[in-house]
């Protein structure tokens, strides 16, 4: 059978009448969908993703400010106020089970509600990297991966784990043929060049910015695979497990 797979290196090339019959996956490896992960996997009863301080602020209000952990990051530090910053080591168990974590980054989660006009919206990372895969080949999706990037630019690293994972969707279903977009050949390249993301992170712009930000230690997190057999998926605004999880 005749299968697509598109990758967008940067949220600039999103059309929304692109996606509508899409699955969309939102990468943001460097850290905002690696955090999802991590919240979801410990227990958070949901993630908001928002995409300003005002509109996080808000939601909290009217969720009500004890349910809700307020968590993001403005220039890689915690948001002033605000509960959690955007390091995934501190969305423990201890801290959000139970909890809805109302999260506002600089560019993951608005590539989130920018892809929320798609059939489906789930979240991808290297800390769920087989669990999204083998999702993704059991719905037998046509995804588009969609590469969160840096202030409206390119990022590597989301494009690198892009292209890892569109080899290992084709690779899932060997007897399709793939019809992929140039943002997919051009990953998938990037992939084989860099394959190792603890060695790339210390290299790209958003990797350098969290070492200066005194936070080294969440690279390391963020370059682990498989951490989490779980998918996130974006639905009425909030983040949860996909039906699947559990079972992936
Ligand atoms: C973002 O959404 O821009 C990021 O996840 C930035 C970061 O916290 O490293």
């Amino acid at each position: 059978m005749s299968m697509r797979l598109d990758v967008l290196l940067t949220p600039g090339e999103l059309a929304p009448g692109d996606i509508a019959d899409r699955t969309v996956v939102v990468l943001d490896v460097l850290r905002a969908s690696t955090s999802v992960v991590e919240a979801l996997a410990a227990g958070a009863r949901a993630v908001y993703p928002v995409a300003s301080i005002e509109e996080a602020l808000r939601l909290a209000n009217t969720l009500g400010r004890d349910e809700v952990l307020l968590a993001g990051e403005r220039k890689a530090l915690r948001i002033e106020g605000f509960d959690l910053g955007n390091s995934p080591s501190e969305f423990t168990r201890g801290k959000v089970k139970g909890k809805v974590v109302v999260m506002s980054t600089t560019n993951g989660t608005g590539a989130l509600n920018a892809a929320a006009g798609a059939e489906r919206v789930l979240v991808g990372a290297w800390a769920n990297f087989s669990a999204l895969v083998r999702e993704l080949a059991d719905s037998r999706a046509e995804p588009v991966l969609l590469c969160a990037g840096r202030d409206r630019h390119f990022a590597l690293e989301d494009a690198v784990c892009a292209g890892q994972m569109a080899e290992a969707v084709m690779k899932a279903l060997p007897d399709d043929s793939w019809e992929m977009n140039d943002g997919a050949l051009a990953a998938m390249a990037l992939a084989r060049e860099f394959p190792d993301p603890a060695a790339l992170f210390s290299q790209t712009a958003a990797g350098r910015q969290i070492v200066e930000a005194a936070l080294a230690a969440d690279l390391k997190l963020c370059a682990r695979r498989d951490r989490h057999r779980i998918v996130p998926v974006l639905q009425d605004r909030q983040l949860t497990l996909a039906a699947r999880n559990g079972t992936a």
